[in-house]
C-alpha cells in the first residue's frame, strides 16, 4: 500500500471537496481526497481525471456506504409536516422521503477501475469481498469508525487502515449505525480505545486544526490526521458562499439530524434550532429537506443550509491549502 502522509484532507461531499483542493493538498505533501457522495458516477470519474491533470501524486476517493435501514414512516410523515413552513418560506415543496443508495455499487466499480491510491468508506462497513476487490485493484482501503466495536468489525472486513472519527468532527457521524449515544466519543479517548482493539494504522479525524493537534493525535496512537474543517475556507475548496460567511461569523456547533436524518455536526442556525427532534432516517430525511436546502443555498441564506463544521472551526484560516498542510505538518 502507498505510504500514508501525515496530513490527509478529509473528503467533503456536496461542495467543499474539489479536484483543485485535493491536488493542492497532495502537491503540498499531504493526501488529498475526493468525495463521491451525492455525485453521479460519471461526474466522479471526471473529477478523478481533473485531479490527475493537476497532480502526479496519490490521492484518495471516499464512498458513502449507504445501505437501507428500517425507518419509522409515521415519523418521516410528521417531519415533512414539521418542515412545511420552511418549504413555504422558500416557495418550494418538500421532497418525497425516498431511499437511494447513492449509486454505491457503481461507485465501487468505478473505484476499482480508476484505482485511486486509497478508497475510504463512511457509514456502513463494506463487505470483505468489496474490500478485497479494491485491494486487488491496488487501492488501500480505509474504513471510518466511531466506536471500538466498529474497529473490530472493520478489521475483520480487511481494512488496511481505520479513520477514527471523534465526536468533535464536522459533518456526518461516520459510524455504522445512527443511534443516539453511540459513536459520540472524543477523539483522544477513541484513539486509545481503538488502539486497545487493533494494531491497524489509525488516521485521526475530529477537531485537528494545527500542529499541536497533530502532535496530540500522534501521541494517542495515530499515524496521520484527517482534517476537514481546517480546509473549508481555502480558496481551492468549493465551500458555498453562505457556508463560508457562517464560518467567518462563528458560533457553536451541534449534532443534528435536521438536514439529513443522520447525526451530523453543523453550525447552529435556525433550521438546527427549530428541529431538535428530527427522526433518524438517512437518506429519507435528506430527500424531504433537499428542496429547502437547495432554495436556501440559491438565496444565499445560511439559516436553512447544512453548515457542517467541526468543534474547532474558529481556528480555520482563509489561506491556500498548501499553507494549511504546511502548518499542520510543522513539528
Ligand atoms: C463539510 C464537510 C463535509 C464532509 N463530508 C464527508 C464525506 O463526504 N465523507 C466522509 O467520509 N466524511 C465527511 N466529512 C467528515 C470528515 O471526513 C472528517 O471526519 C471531519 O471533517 C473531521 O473533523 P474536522 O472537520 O473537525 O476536521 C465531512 C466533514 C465536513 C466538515
Amino acid at each position: 500500500m502507498t505510504e500514508i502522509p501525515l496530513v490527509v484532507q478529509a473528503p467533503m461531499a456536496a461542495g467543499p471537496s474539489t479536484p483543485q483542493l485535493a491536488a493542492a493538498v497532495s502537491n503540498a505533501g499531504g493526501l488529498g481526497f475526493l468525495a463521491a457522495g451525492y455525485r453521479r458516477p460519471d461526474d466522479v470519474r471526471e473529477e478523478i481525471a481533473a485531479t490527475r491533470a493537476l497532480t502526479d501524486r496519490s490521492f484518495g476517493l471516499n464512498v458513502l456506504s449507504v445501505t437501507e435501514q428500517s425507518v419509522d414512516e409515521a415519523a418521516l410523515t410528521a417531519y415533512a409536516e414539521a418542515v412545511q413552513p420552511e418549504a413555504e418560506r422558500y416557495g418550494v415543496r418538500t421532497g418525497a422521503p425516498s431511499f437511494d443508495d447513492d449509486d454505491r455499487a457503481a461507485k465501487l466499480a468505478l473505484a476499482a477501475e480508476e484505482r485511486p491510491a486509497f478508497v475510504s468508506f463512511a457509514f456502513a462497513c463494506p463487505s470483505r469481498d468489496e474490500v478485497e476487490r479494491l485491494q486487488t485493484a491496488g487501492c488501500g482501503v480505509w474504513i471510518t469508525v466511531a466506536e471500538p466495536a466498529e474497529a473490530v468489525i472493520a478489521e475483520a472486513a480487511g481494512a488496511d487502515a481505520l479513520v477514527v472519527q471523534g465526536v468533535e468532527a464536522g459533518g456526518h457521524r461516520g459510524s455504522f449505525e445512527d443511534v443516539d449515544g453511540t459513536g459520540e466519543i472524543g477523539l483522544l479517548a477513541l484513539l486509545r480505545l481503538v488502539r486497545a482493539k487493533t494494531a491497524l494504522p489509525l488516521v485521526a479525524a475530529g477537531g485537528v486544526m494545527d500542529a499541536e493537534g497533530v502532535r496530540a493525535a500522534r501521541a494517542a496512537g495515530a499515524i496521520a490526521v484527517q482534517c476537514g474543517t481546517a480546509f473549508l475556507l481555502c480558496p481551492e475548496a468549493g465551500t458555498p458562499a453562505p457556508h463560508r460567511e457562517a464560518l467567518r461569523a462563528g458560533g457553536p456547533t451541534a449534532l443534528t439530524r435536521a438536514f439529513t436524518g443522520r447525526r451530523a455536526r453543523s453550525l447552529v442556525n435556525r433550521f438546527v434550532r427549530d428541529h431538535p427532534d428530527a427522526p433518524s432516517g438517512y437518506p429519507q430525511v435528506s430527500a424531504i429537506v433537499g428542496p429547502i436546502r437547495a432554495a436556501a443555498r440559491a438565496a444565499g441564506d445560511a439559516e436553512a443550509i447544512n453548515l457542517w463544521a467541526g468543534q474547532a472551526h474558529a481556528l480555520a484560516r482563509e489561506v491556500p491549502a498548501a499553507e494549511v498542510v504546511a502548518s499542520l505538518s510543522r513539528s
